[in-house]
C-alpha cells in the first residue's frame, strides 16, 4: 500500500483556493438523522469540536443533501465517528442519496443498526464514537450550512483508529509522537 508522500507537498507551491480543503485532514464521520417519520444516513467530513461548555460540534452540510432538510426538520441528529476499518461505509453512504433510497435498508447498515439513547436518529453498533446531538443553530455559509449540535449523550470510546480524509483520500490514524502539552 502507498504511503502518503511528504514530497507531494510542495512549500511556496501555488494550488487552487477552490481545492484548499483537501489541505486540512478531517475526520470521517456518518450523520444519522431520523425526524422520527424518515430517517437518513450520509458521509460527513467537514465535522469539528467549537466549544467544551456546553459541548458543542459543528457540521457542515450542503443544501444539496438529503440530510440538510431533514436535519433541520428533526431538529437533533448523530454523528459516528468512524474508525479505519470501516471505511467501506463511509464510501456507501456518501455516494447515495436517501433522495433516491433509504440507506439504511442496505444490509451493511441494517446488521449493526441500534437505536440511539436520546435522539431518534438509529445508529451503528462497533464503528466507533458515537456523539448524539440537538440542532442548537444552523447558518448558512457559502455553499454549506453550518449545523452546530449541543452534545447531549457520547458513547463508544474507541479501541481502534479513527479514519482519516486527506486529499480525497483515506487514511488511519499514524504513530503516536508525544502528549499534548
Ligand atoms: C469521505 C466523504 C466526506 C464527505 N463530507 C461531506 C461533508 O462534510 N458535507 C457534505 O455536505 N457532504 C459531504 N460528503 C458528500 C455526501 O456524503 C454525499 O453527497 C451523500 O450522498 C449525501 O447523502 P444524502 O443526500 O442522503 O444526504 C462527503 C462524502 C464523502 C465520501
Amino acid at each position: 500500500m502507498a504511503n502518503y508522500s511528504l514530497s507531494a507537498i510542495k512549500p511556496g507551491v501555488e494550488m487552487s483556493t477552490r481545492s484548499f480543503s483537501r489541505s486540512i485532514p478531517h475526520p470521517v464521520t456518518l450523520l444519522s438523522v431520523s425526524d422520527g417519520v424518515n430517517e437518513n444516513i450520509a458521509t460527513m467530513s467537514w465535522v469539528a469540536a467549537v466549544s467544551r461548555k456546553p459541548p458543542l460540534l459543528m457540521v457542515s452540510v450542503s443544501p444539496k443533501r438529503y440530510s440538510h432538510d431533514l436535519m433541520l426538520r428533526a431538529g437533533e441528529f448523530a454523528i459516528i465517528v468512524l474508525t479505519d476499518a470501516r471505511k467501506n461505509l463511509a464510501t456507501l453512504a456518501g455516494t447515495h442519496s436517501g433522495k433516491e433510497s433509504n440507506k439504511w435498508d442496505m444490509e451493511e447498515f441494517k446488521n449493526l443498526k441500534q437505536q440511539a439513547k436520546q435522539v431518534k436518529a438509529p445508529v451503528l453498533k462497533h464503528c466507533g464514537v458515537v456523539l448524539e446531538c440537538r440542532l442548537v443553530n444552523h447558518v448558512p455559509s457559502g455553499d454549506h450550512t453550518i449545523m452546530i449540535g449541543e452534545v447531549i449523550h457520547a458513547s463508544g470510546k474507541s479501541e481502534t483508529p479513527p479514519l482519516i480524509l486527506s486529499d480525497h483520500k483515506y487514511f488511519k490514524l499514524g504513530s503516536f509522537l508525544e502528549k499534548y502539552p
